[in-house]
């Protein structure tokens, strides 16, 4: 198994109340899965992405990732754990505009402390893989929105991670660009890649190989022919 969640709870306090966003979440992902989870907006699926992807800790609760309790760790260890086995898409490409695609793909080598001559090459073969190698030397403001997405997904492919995980990546793009990227996401699960996607929209969780919800701060599984969801 490459992640288990148990009994997950995670509290805001905005303005003296208190908001229990998640309430007792239970969750195991073994490696190779490709999961989507769905919920209303405000539901607490970004909440439960940056906990998955230690950049955020619950308010109590078990998480084991990679055989580790990651809640039982320093902000530093989980930030290297981050930055070695976890790669983040997100709803905006988050994309910074004055580097090159290629110089924005190997970005996580920084964090890693690795730059040498093999990142080079995986930042190739990630580039090579979201099918945007022509591009390589291009600026993102000269992409369009599905091509600035394929080079988040590469950059959240470069250092080979354990886990991808997606925040609404086809919340920016329309219909056609939408369906390229949850074609990517299909041929890299086939090749091995473990991949969380949160997603409103039930056409992109239907994209995965299982789908749960999450309202009113529990998580369960939807049975994909279950076509009224969403
Ligand atoms: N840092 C924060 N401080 C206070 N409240 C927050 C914070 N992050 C999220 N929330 C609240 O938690 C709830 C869930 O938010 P979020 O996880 O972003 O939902 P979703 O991604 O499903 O739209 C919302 O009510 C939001 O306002
Ligand atoms: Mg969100």
């Amino acid at each position: 198994m490459l992640l288990q969640i148990q009994k997950l709870y995670k509290n805001f306090y905005l303005g003296g109340e208190n908001i229990e966003v998640l309430r007792g979440v239970n969750l195991e992902v073994n490696e190779g899965d490709f999961i989507s989870i769905m919920g209303t907006s405000g539901s607490g699926k970004s909440t439960l992405l940056h906990i998955l992807g230690c950049l955020a800790r619950p308010s109590s609760g078990l998480y084991f990732f990679n055989g580790k309790n990651v809640l039982d760790i320093s902000d530093q260890e989980q930030a290297r754990i981050r930055a070695h086995w976890i790669g983040f898409v997100f709803q905006t490409f988050d994309l910074l505009h004055e580097l090159s695609v290629a110089e924005n793909v190997a970005l996580p080598f920084l964090y890693t402390k690795t730059v040498d001559k093999s990142a080079k090459d995986k930042v190739n073969e990630a580039i090579d893989q979201v099918g945007l190698i022509h591009r390589k030397n291009h600026r993102p403001s000269e992409l369009s929105g599905g091509e600035m997405q394929r080079v988040a997904i590469a950059r959240a492919l470069a250092v080979r991670p354990k886990l991808i995980l997606a925040d609404e990546p086809t919340g920016n793009l329309d219909k056609a660009n939408s369906q390229a990227i949850l074609s990517l996401f299909q041929e890299l699960h086939q090749k091995g890649a473990t991949i969380i996607t949160v997603t409103h929209d039930y056409d992109v969780a239907q994209a995965s190989q299982m789908i749960y919800s999450l309202e009113e701060g529990y998580l369960e599984t939807v049975n994909p022919r279950l076509e009224e969801i969403g």
